[in-house]
């Protein structure tokens, strides 16, 4: 059985201060829970959190990683470094980074690739613009960008990605997809995963959904049968609203 994860994609918000409360104030509540629960920091967050999650249900991911380990790359955070500050787990692709930071398919996989290598769990982002929803390529966009995500991946470290399938236009809008059409996606998502890698892979895959999850949605959209979990943007930020979700 897949264990369901959630995790908080806090994107470029809150301070280290108001992050360390978050945790203090989610962590005694996890004790009991079957959810795994992530939280993707600011790269400055980190190490002050390493030790505040320390003995905690609570993993830590970046939201961001380049392919190499070192070199003149300005600006720029490598495996090596976030493994440092207790990194297990980080986002590739985020649309954010697509649209705005020229993330391509191309250095989507390079990324996956240096990830697995290095023990960190990369969390795969998928999703269609609503442009591209409204033209019906939904199935085609997201089969396409994980086929390239996995490009080149050892096949016996496939089981090791998260995959999150992120509709752009559900992206911070407030906008929903229904549970039944992000459940149907999600499901296409397995079986192309299903169709190169087979069954049992494509079994043992988490697969998230995310785009304005809220303490009200995330029930009937944990109740689908191929979503097994969410990735949480806005309702992230706050420990009440976050710990409802995580309690769906
Ligand atoms: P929102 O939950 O704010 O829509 O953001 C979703 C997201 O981008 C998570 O990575």
């Amino acid at each position: 059985m897949r264990t369901p994860i959630i995790a908080g994609n806090w994107k470029m918000n809150n301070t280290i201060n108001y992050a360390v409360d978050f945790v203090k104030e989610i962590k005694d509540e996890l004790e009991k829970t079957h959810v795994k629960v992530i939280l993707c920091c600011p790269f400055t967050f980190l190490e002050r959190l390493k030790d505040e999650v320390d003995g905690s249900k609570i993993k830590l991911a970046a939201q961001n990683m380049h392919w190499e380990d070192a070199g003149a790359y300005t600006g720029e955070i490598s495996a090596p470094m976030l493994k440092e500050h207790g990194v297990e787990y980080v986002i590739v692709g985020h649309s954010e980074r697509r649209q705005y930071f020229n993330e391509t398919d191309e250095t989507v996989n390079k990324k996956v690739i240096k990830a697995l290598k290095s023990q960190i769990t990369p969390i795969i982002c998928v999703g269609e613009t609503l442009e591209e929803r409204e033209e019906e390529k939904t199935y085609n966009i997201v089969s396409k960008q994980i086929l390239k995500a996995l490009e080149g991946v050892d096949r016996n470290m496939v089981e090791n990605i998260v995959i999150a399938y992120e509709p752009i236009w559900a992206i911070g809008t407030g906008k929903t997809a229904s549970p039944e059409e992000a459940n149907a996606v999600i499901a296409f998502i397995r079986d192309t995963i299903k169709k190169e890698y087979g069954l049992g892979i494509s079994e043992s895959i988490p697969i998230q959904y995310g785009g304005s999850v809220n303490p009200s949605n995330i029930t009937d959209i944990m109740n689908q049968k191929d979503i097994d979990g969410a990735l949480v943007g806005g309702a992230s930020l706050k420990a009440g609203d976050f710990l409802q979700i995580i309690n769906f």
